[in-house]
């Protein structure tokens, strides 16, 4: 039984095992941590060529070739054998951390503070660098960047491929133990300042089910959250797959699932924001002014009837608009509509090709009617007709009813159909694994991004960039790590790294956390 037992946490460690020492190839240099015993005195200061150098200064440090790394001078000592050295703590440039390749995007004046030290001697000194430490901030823009040569707002812990917030004016003591395995503690009100929506203490935290399947992974982590007393909830789930959407639907009756592809998600979302901006956002506010200022308020101009229309959403509106909004259906979606002249009385007045929109009742980015044109689209319910008459009709073709548009909007940004940024507290994900999965002799090797299922790891951190949660975790099968020397998951941290989250790469095995199977991930 105990062997039984142990066998999960065993796979666990090897898996971790090998992961780090897959991708920390430098730790096999003899050099890298070497530091000299043989003390016989300590300097607090040293000139090198022209210049004083004190403890505390960074500067630049020979490295291989033409290369130069960037440390802060600790010690100055000479060894009994006569020989000066110095003892350096290290910056990691993006490239030199588990990000390699993949940190070519990133700000080259950005470093990463690390408590990874060792000795060398003097002459490897070249010259001194400015290297500030910022607090961190999400979303830094190019004007706040110092002006020194190099500045950090982050600590790189090598043994665990960790980035993490440091304390705002704090660097970490050194004679602390600091990569430890502990859940960092280190973020500040400053930057949780810059984080969208924050609430120290929400009864609830919103969660984004991207690639959902039929929603294994978010009932996990929801259930998970109980046990800590965290109430998350799956707001919002979206999947390519019809019939996963409706298995997640009975899962979690209370998430807005979304039958439709992570990039047209993305273009939605931001089409959403644009719309709440015109139609909802304001409204909404000038209701809530309304309401505290004073209870003498008498109505809400939005509800009234005698709202002026808004002419750049309409220039060309004929007859009556706010009550009678006429369009002109795209026919070729539409076919077999027949009016129904029961139920519409007021056909008389509307000429032929023309149909009044009673209610929209969704929305969606792509090509819902496979016309070839990809943009927004509303789904109608046509005045005088039934439920399975719905269609699908491109915003250029809704002109004409700026206000059926902006009821939608109002309601759909009141009850959250869609989230907007700060509205997800947590995005997780899997996007697919075919194109990594070793399983598949066919996947392209020679350029994984090419292949268009990985291209969603690309659009799983662009829905993250602009939604950006409070948290976010992303799975994948461990052949991530393997294939293409993991360009794939060195890009994924990358990214995050990059919109400055504390980010970790790491193997886990579920069934150490309850699940019944061995698998990693
Ligand atoms: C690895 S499964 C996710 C499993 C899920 N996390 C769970 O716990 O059950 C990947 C899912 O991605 C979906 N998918 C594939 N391509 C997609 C795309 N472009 N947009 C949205 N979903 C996609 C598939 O239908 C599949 O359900």
């Amino acid at each position: 039984w105990s062997l039984w037992l142990l066998l999960p946490h065993f796979y666990y460690f090897l898996g971790l095992f090998f992961f780090l020492n897959f991708l920390h190839g430098a730790y096999s240099d003899d050099d890298e941590d070497k530091i000299v015993s043989n003390v016989e005195c300590h300097y607090a200061q040293a000139r090198i060529g022209e210049c004083i150098f004190d403890l505390g200064d960074c500067a630049y440090i020979k490295g291989e070739g033409t290369q130069k790394h960037i440390g802060k001078i600790l010690e100055f000592f000479k060894t009994t054998d006569g020989e000066e050295y110095f003892r350096v703590q290290w910056f990691y440039r993006a490239e030199d951390t588990v990000m390699k390749e993949a940190a070519d995007f990133h700000d080259r004046k950005r470093l990463f503070y690390s408590t990874v030290m060792n000795d060398n001697p003097v002459d490897c000194i070249i010259s001194k660098v400015i290297v500030a430490q910022i607090p961190p901030k999400i979303g830094l823009k190019s004007n706040s960047i110092p002006s020194s040569d190099f500045y950090f707002d982050m600590e790189y812990c090598v043994e665990y491929s960790t980035f993490r917030t440091l304390l705002t004016g704090k660097i970490h003591d050194l004679s602390l133990p600091s990569c430890t395995e502990t859940v960092p503690t280190t973020a500040t009100s400053t930057f949780f300042e810059n984080m969208p929506n924050h609430g120290p203490h929400k009864a609830e935290l919103a969660l984004l089910d991207l690639y959902s399947g039929c929603g294994g992974m978010s009932t996990g982590l929801c259930l998970g959250a109980k046990l800590s007393c965290t109430n998350l909830v799956t707001r919002w789930a979206l999947d390519s797959d019809k019939s996963a959407c409706e298995s997640l639907k009975l899962n979690h009756p209370e998430a807005q699932v979304r039958n439709e592809a992570a990039e047209d998600f993305l273009e939605l979302v931001k089409e959403w924001q644009k719309l709440c901006k015109r139609f909802a956002v304001n409204i909404v506010e000038r209701e809530n002014k309304q309401r505290s200022m004073s209870q003498r308020v008498t109505r809400n101009s939005v509800n009234s009837p005698s709202i002026t229309r808004n002419s750049v959403d309409s220039p060309k509106v004929t007859g009556n608009s706010v009550d009678s909004p006429r369009v002109t259906r795209s026919s070729v979606n539409s076919p077999r509509v027949t009016r129904n002249s029961v139920n519409s009385p007021r056909d008389v007045d509307i000429p032929p090709g023309e149909y009044e929109v009673a209610r929209i009742v969704d929305i969606c980015y792509g090509d819902p009617n496979e016309s070839g044109k990809r943009g927004l689209n509303f789904k109608v319910h046509w005045k005088g007709y039934s439920t399975s008459e719905d269609s699908w009709e491109p915003i250029e073709g809704l002109r004409n009813c700026p206000e059926r548009i902006k009821e939608f909007v109002r309601n759909g940004f009141k009850s959250k159909i869609l989230p907007l940024p700060g509205d997800v507290d947590v995005i997780c994900g899997g996007p697919p694994c075919q194109g990594i999965s070793g399983y598949n002799r066919f996947r392209n090797v020679d350029s994984p991004l090419d292949d268009e299922r990985n291209r969603q790891i690309v659009i799983f951190m662009d829905i993250v960039e602009f939604l950006k949660p409070k948290y976010v975790l992303m799975e994948n099968v461990v052949d991530i790590l393997k294939f293409d020397k993991a360009s794939l998951g060195r890009y994924a941290l990358s990214r995050l790294v990059h919109m400055k989250y504390q980010a970790r790469f790491g193997i886990i095995a579920a069934g150490c956390y309850g699940l019944p199977q061995f698998r990693l991930r």
